[in-house]
């Protein structure tokens, strides 16, 4: 157990969204943030008291990094192990990059999960035709072609409907490794988000429920309408992957629910969470806090939730027109905008998020869907 006290600097690879709300939750509790990326004027950056520019590759630049700050963390999980290494060199880092190495590779990812007993969709590992049309032979169809590295909100899949279509799919792969899964006719999609400390403590939020648009998270809502047996048997699964990991930090997992009652872990993000960001406000201690709190040797806040809670992202396509008119969706009571500062709002960018508390979750995504459609 490290103690990292108020005042000294926390380092974040990454410098996106997350990591903004991470530098806010970090400030709030008198800790400098100091970000690492290769972007300039970043949505991190603007929170941070100081911004590197560099490429991840850069092994010197991460070395000055990493001397000039008391701890390291994440908010965007593609970062090359040399240059995790490199970091440790010098300073603790949370999550550690075994971690990160196994979790930005889905065939890393789901074979140390079926390695270790947890419930995943069916796939094989494509490295050649052969291998895709033997899998398709094997899994079926319906399946999914997803590549091993380098994806988030459905960027790098497609699905292969039937067997005519894996030599297209294939050549759109483009050399690169990737997993060949079952398509799993899913009833909703739930995610866990946790957090465990440096002594082993732990956290959960319980289960929020998500629901995807062109495989781009559109709304997420907590408590999420499912039996107290998935409740049970989801927090379970991610309390024991974070365990297995020795995580420190916040994680998410997200699942398939299927019609009949099954689990399957879908993926893990070694970070906060886009569906958590309904933490922030409506819990006691939101996501981003609990990662602060994980990493500088804190005590886990509560994960309590206020009142039921809702969240729907703003996707760059309501720039389509100019500024969206905010004042419009502020007047909906219960609304809170948040916004990631990023200047340029290209279609299906997450530019920002709306969230609302009221009485039950449904409510909740009633009044943050109404509230975001006075934007377009
Ligand atoms: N095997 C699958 N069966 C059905 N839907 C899937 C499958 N894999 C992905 N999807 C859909 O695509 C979304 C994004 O895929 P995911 O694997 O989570 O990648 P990422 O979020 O990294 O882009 C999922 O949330 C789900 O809606
Ligand atoms: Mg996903």
């Amino acid at each position: 157990m490290r103690y990292i006290p108020a005042n000294s600097t926390i380092g974040v690879f990454g410098s996106g969204q997350l990591g903004r709300m991470f530098a806010i939750e970090a400030r709030k509790m008198g800790y400098r943030v100091h970000t690492f990326s290769p972007d300039a004027d970043t949505p991190t950056g603007h929170i941070s008291d100081v911004e590197t520019t560099a490429s991840y590759d850069d092994l010197d630049a991460v070395r000055e990094f990493a001397r000039s700050v008391d701890v390291v963390t994440f908010e965007f999980e593609n970062v090359p192990a040399a240059t995790v290494e490199a970091a440790a060199e010098f300073v603790p880092v949370h999550p550690k990059g075994e971690v990160l190495h196994t979790t930005q590779n889905r065939l890393r990812e789901k074979t140390f999960l079926s390695a270790n007993g947890f419930p995943v969709a069916p796939f094989r590992h494509i490295k050649t035709l052969d291998d895709l049309h033997r899998g398709v032979l094997e899994i079926g169809t319906p399946a999914v072609l997803k590549t091993a590295g380098f994806g988030y909100d459905g960027k790098g899949q497609r699905k292969i409907a039937a067997v005519g279509e894996v030599d297209e799919a294939f050549a759109g792969l483009d050399g690169r490794d990737a997993i060949l899964e079952c398509f799993i006719d899913f009833e909703k999609e739930v995610s866990v988000v946790v957090a465990r400390g440096q002594d082993g403590s732990f956290a959960h939020y319980g289960v929020i429920e998500n629901e995807h648009s062109n495989h781009i998270l559109d709304v997420s809502f907590a408590p999420a309408d499912v039996s107290e047996a998935v409740f049970a048997e989801a927090v379970e699964i991610t309390r024991s992957i974070a365990e297995q990991f020795g995580y420190v930090g916040t994680m998410c997992v997200e699942f398939f629910l299927t019609s009949n009652g099954k689990i399957l872990v879908n993926e893990i993000a070694p970070r906060p969470h886009n569906s958590g960001h309904l933490t922030f406000g409506p819990c006691v201690t939101s996501q981003f806090e609990q990662q602060v709190r994980a990493v500088c040797g804190l005590p886990l806040g509560s994960s309590e939730f206020l009142r039921p809670a809702a969240m729907a992202n703003l996707l760059g396509d309501i720039w389509a027109t100019g500024e969206p008119d905010w004042a419009k969706a502020l007047a909906t009571p219960g609304v809170s905008l948040h916004l990631y500062g990023k200047a340029d709002p290209r279609p299906g960018r997450k530019m920002g998020h709306l969230t609302a508390v009221a009485d039950s979750a449904a409510e909740a995504v009633g009044i943050v869907t109404q509230s975001r459609a006075t934007l377009s």
